[in-house]
């Protein structure tokens, strides 16, 4: 074992404890230098599990191919352990946490063997800043090692911070596959599905990750630590740890507003993020694209700050037209995992928007021509690339005192009913429109995809505890913020007309929609008040050089009363959910809602 680089005797004592248990060859602290990470690529590459390649092509770039069990999240077997089941809410799944303890207890047991045991320090959020908090990852994949040196701050600096007596959020993993002396090691070592356990404790601040390799699951600062746990310890202190991406957009006359937005998984945060708006003079700067801490600031705004130091982005749909800003962050210094490898060692996915390699070989490993019938990437293989990589990262993106948010936006995949753009009427309504935000699901995590799900505020598979203490605690620093509170809208790109198209372009013309948005901020006189919300008045979304009909831009933002009737009554269904702990004000606001639609609330909205 190395020796031990600090003397923080909580952290000491727990890796001691770790390594007991686990039982591994080795124990590696580590630095987080670009030596550590290249002697683990190049470790990765002799044992055949990193694919090399082409250096000239895609500097400082490898490839892995995962198992194909192992490929996204699982919502399934990821568990809320709160000593009382209420706490965690009708939404996440619950084991208690002494029975949890020890069924995992006994699947740690020797759960290392034969292979490396890394003790990986990190910080959420710029070192030292006031809103920053450590982690330390202990891991058996050096996968995840690379990983979280991209994705977040990593090492000596982490502990340095750290010191002797310093908190850290311990968050345990392994693949869940021991070596026996001798065996040959596979490729993507994982569990069996009914072995994998992503477990969080969140009295104790505490995540054990077991049997699982792949993204959210293993790179536990990410999902498990910045929003599973960071929710409840935002909910105890009085801040709000979001799954929302954080831009800035900046106007010809040189105005800039930040702008958050929740998205759930694989529906548009980095697309939306690095865009390039198809509107001149204006610019988008990105700040993160996934994931944001708030808080109220000395000034009575709400600052934001990115958690992560890197994009774990969606490869498959990431083109020169669609985010050309995703593509150079990807070009070099990039992990690629479950994309296709082409004929020249390149990667390539579906709507990469370069001709497909006449042969490759695809994300199980198998030969794969264009015209073989199945896909060559995985539908949720993803990049890891560095956010400072990004042409357009916002020169505060570091700032430790984050950067005030004039608006944050909702979304989902809504084929039908929901319009382009809508504003809320209030912090309330906003909440409520956040609480009911629905999308068709995606390959994000293993389970169906497509079919239309209730995803409050994206955060779903990601909040800590009680969904409905959750709207409370929104609800709650609505009222902190009282008049500075950012305006709330909710957007969707994916309505489709008849024939099943998409009836916006998106992507960069997305920029259009952020216009009008930041417009509204300023308190430009350009909406209408409809039942549900606040549309834009006609000829106020700027679509010049688009080619659509005024009557496409209307159907665009059209109220489809009847549509929005079936919707409340599929909002109150979800209501139901949540008992005593759904807030008197969103009962309200559905309530609200109805009158409105029935024409019976005596304004002159309908
Ligand atoms: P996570 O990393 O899983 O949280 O996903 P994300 O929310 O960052 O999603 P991302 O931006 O990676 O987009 C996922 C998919 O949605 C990609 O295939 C995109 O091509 C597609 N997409 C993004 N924005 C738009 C849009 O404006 N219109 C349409 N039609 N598709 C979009
Ligand atoms: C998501 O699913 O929302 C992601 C990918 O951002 S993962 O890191 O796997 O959670
Ligand atoms: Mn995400």
């Amino acid at each position: 074992m190395t020796k031990a680089p600090t003397n923080n005797a909580k952290l000491l004592a727990w890796v001691d404890d770790i390594q007991k248990l686990t039982k591994p060859a080795r124990v590696q602290w580590c630095d987080g230098s670009q030596a550590e990470y290249d002697a683990c690529i190049k470790e990765l590459l002799d044992a055949g599990i990193a694919i090399p390649l082409d250096q000239s092509k895609r500097p400082g770039c490898v490839l892995f191919r995962s198992d194909p069990s192992d490929v996204a999240r699982v919502e399934d077997r990821t568990y809320i352990a709160s000593k009382n089941k209420a706490d965690a809410g009708p939404t996440n799944n619950w084991i208690d946490p002494v029975e949890l303890k020890k069924t995992m207890t006994k699947l740690y047991d020797g759960c290392m063997a034969g292979r490396t045991m890394y003790v990986i320090p990190f910080s959420m959020g710029p070192i030292g800043a006031p809103i920053s908090k450590i982690g330390i990852e202990i891991s058996d994949s050096p996968y995840v090692v690379i990983n979280m040196r991209i994705m977040t701050r990593m090492g000596s600096a982490v502990l340095k911070q750290l010191g002797d007596t310093g908190e850290f959020v311990p968050c345990l993993h392994s693949v869940g596959k021991p070596l026996k002396a001798g065996e040959k090691d596979t490729k993507w070592p994982c569990a069996p599905i009914e072995s994998k356990y992503i477990a969080h404790f969140p009295e104790e601040r505490l995540i054990w990750s077991y049997g699982s390799g792949y993204g959210g699951n293993a790179l536990l600062g990410k999902k498990c630590f910045a929003l599973r746990i960071a929710s409840v310890q935002a909910r105890d202190e009085g801040w709000m740890a979001e799954h929302m991406l954080i831009l800035a957009l900046t106007s010809p006359q040189g105005k800039t507003h930040y702008v958050a937005a929740a998205f759930p998984s694989a529906c548009g945060k980095t697309n939306l993020a690095m865009m390039l708006p198809s509107i001149p003079g204006w610019t988008v700067r990105t700040l993160g694209d996934d994931i944001a801490w708030m808080r109220v600031g000395a000034d009575g705004r709400l600052y934001a700050v990115n958690p992560e130091a890197g994009f774990f982005g969606v490869a498959p749909g990431t083109s020169k037209k669609s985010n050309p800003n995703a593509l150079i962050s990807a070009a070099k210094n990039t992990i690629f995992t479950n994309c296709v490898l082409t004929d020249d060692k390149d990667v390539w996915w579906e709507d990469m928007g370069v001709p497909a390699p006449a042969k490759g070989v695809d994300w199980e490993g198998k030969e794969w021509t264009p015209d073989c019938g199945r896909k060559g990437a995985h539908a949720n293989a993803r990049f890891t690339a560095p956010a400072a990589q990004c042409p357009v990262i916002d020169p505060k993106w570091e700032d430790p005192a984050g950067v005030p948010i004039s608006a944050i936006l909702f979304g989902g995949r809504r084929p039908s009913t929901i319009p382009l753009v809508n504003e809320a009427l209030s912090w309330e309504h906003g909440v409520f429109m956040g609480s009911s935000t629905g999308s068709e699901t995606t390959a994000a995590n293993i389970g169906q995809a497509g079919v239309l799900r209730r995803d409050p505020f994206a955060m779903l598979p990601f909040c800590g505890y009680h969904m409905g203490d959750y709207f409370a605690h929104w609800l709650k620093m609505g009222q902190k913020l009282g008049n500075k509170a950012p305006k709330i809208f909710f957007v969707n790109w994916f309505r489709r007309d008849a024939a099943g198209k998409f009836m916006w372009p998106g992507f960069g013309d997305n920029a259009r929609v952020l216009k009008y948005i930041v417009e509204r901020v300023e308190g430009k006189d350009i909406a209408q008040k409809t039942p549900i919300g606040l549309v834009p008045k006609a000829g106020a979304l700027d679509v010049s050089g688009l080619g659509m009909s005024e009557a496409q831009v209307a159907d665009l933002i059209a109220v489809d009363n009847e549509g929005w009737k079936k919707e409340a009554a599929s909002i109150a269904e979800f209501y139901t959910k949540f008992g005593d702990r759904l807030p008197k004000a969103l009962a309200d606001e559905l309530a609200g809602l109805n009158k409105r639609l029935a024409g019976s609330c005596g304004c002159s909205c309908g």
